[in-house]
């Protein structure tokens, strides 16, 4: 017996100034992904998450989560663009995604990380494109979270080659 541990690798910037500095098309893409929160259906959570992908021809697609009455019908503002950018650019990968929110009730300073449902679909995502794909995450203001391709979040993927 022995046991084991996982490390991950990630980087943190102060704030999206200091992204800007180092990744411009990185905080142009949080921008856009600030923009989506704008775009959320949230009458239930008050709770805005926007999401931008960029895909390797440079065209971008925003996601905003959209709420419905009954509840798991909704869907995730990341599910919302990585879908769209599938539908829209089959085949084309994806570089980046960005991930933000803000909310009606409280103060989101923490960096939003993508639930496990997303993080499921980013993975099968990556593998479709055979390209990690950079996750970007931020609260409604302050420090930056960069992860480089969504095993660094998730470790013990659940893949294709099990089925
Ligand atoms: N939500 C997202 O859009 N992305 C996530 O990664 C986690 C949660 C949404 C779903 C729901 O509309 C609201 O945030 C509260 O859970």
């Amino acid at each position: 017996m022995k046991k084991q541990q996982f490390i991950s690798d990630y980087t943190v910037y102060e704030d999206e100034k200091e992204l800007a500095a180092h990744a411009p098309a990185d905080a142009r893409l949080l921008n856009q992904a600030h923009e989506a929160t704008n775009n959320s259906y949230v009458p239930y959570s008050k709770f805005h998450v926007g999401a931008a992908v960029r895909l390797s021809n440079g065209a971008t697609v925003k996601g905003s989560n959209i709420e419905n009455a009954a509840y798991p019908s909704g869907l995730c503002a990341e599910r919302v663009a990585l879908f769209a950018a599938q539908a829209q650019y089959p085949g084309v990968p994806i570089e980046a995604i960005a991930i933000t929110a803000c909310s009606e009730i409280t103060e989101v300073i923490d960096p939003v990380a993508p639930c496990g449902a997303c993080r499921q679909v980013m993975v099968e995502t990556e593998q479709r494109s055979g390209l990690p794909m950079r996750i970007i995450c931020q609260g409604n203001t302050g420090k930056v979270f960069v992860f480089d391709g969504v095993e660094t979040l998730m470790p013990f993927i659940f893949l294709t080659k099990f089925l």
